[in-house]
């Protein structure tokens, strides 16, 4: 396999700094508390939360990553869950990729069950061609085509996570 660039180091750190003073001016005053969604945002997660200019609280979730066809029922399993209360808080989802929908879908309503002030979602990269579930991201980073990609967080097989860009994974 071969990889090939699609967002260089630079303009990645470029777009997250252009979200973060979104953000900054976006929230009213008080912490926003960042939730990442392990593994693939942890990057993302690390960058953002350094570029913003007001109080964090940040805390991790992880959820199972169900076979494709199984995903259909819309169903995510929590692997490992919030330590802290999003009661009144300003929550936002920090996740690395919005495909189909299904994660952050669930995710988003799950999280409001929870009495927050507000939910909102921060994608770094967005394939819209590819949702089959409403996904409304206050935050995204780049749309980009249905393509496989890795790095900066994303995986293929657990691999290509610590690449500083992000390729698009192609045969050779
Ligand atoms: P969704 O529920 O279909 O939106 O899936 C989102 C999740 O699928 C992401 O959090 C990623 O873990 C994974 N994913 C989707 N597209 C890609 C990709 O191109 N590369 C790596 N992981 C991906
Ligand atoms: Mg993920």
């Amino acid at each position: 396999m071969a990889l090939r660039t699609l967002i260089s180091e630079e303009r990645i750190q470029t777009r997250i700094r252009e979200i973060a003073a979104q953000i900054d001016t976006d929230y009213p005053e008080g912490t926003l508390y960042l939730v990442c969604i392990l593994k693939g945002a942890c990057f993302f997660l690390a960058d953002l939360a350094r570029a913003v200019r007001r109080d964090t609280y940040l805390d991790f979730m992880s959820i199972s990553s169900y076979g494709k066809e199984k995903t259909s029922s819309g169903e995510v399993k929590i692997i490992k869950d919030l330590d802290i209360s999003l009661e009144g808080a300003d929550v936002l989802i920090v996740e690395d990729i919005i495909d189909t929908g299904i994660t952050l879908n669930y995710l988003t309503a799950l999280l409001k069950t929870r009495r927050p002030k507000s939910v909102r979602v921060a994608a770094l990269l967005d394939k819209t061609s590819r949702r089959v579930r409403p996904v409304d991201a206050a935050y995204v980073g780049f749309e980009i085509p249905d393509e496989f990609v890795v790095g900066y967080g994303l995986d293929f097989a657990e691999k290509y996570r610590n690449l500083r860009e992000v390729c698009v994974l192609e045969p050779e």
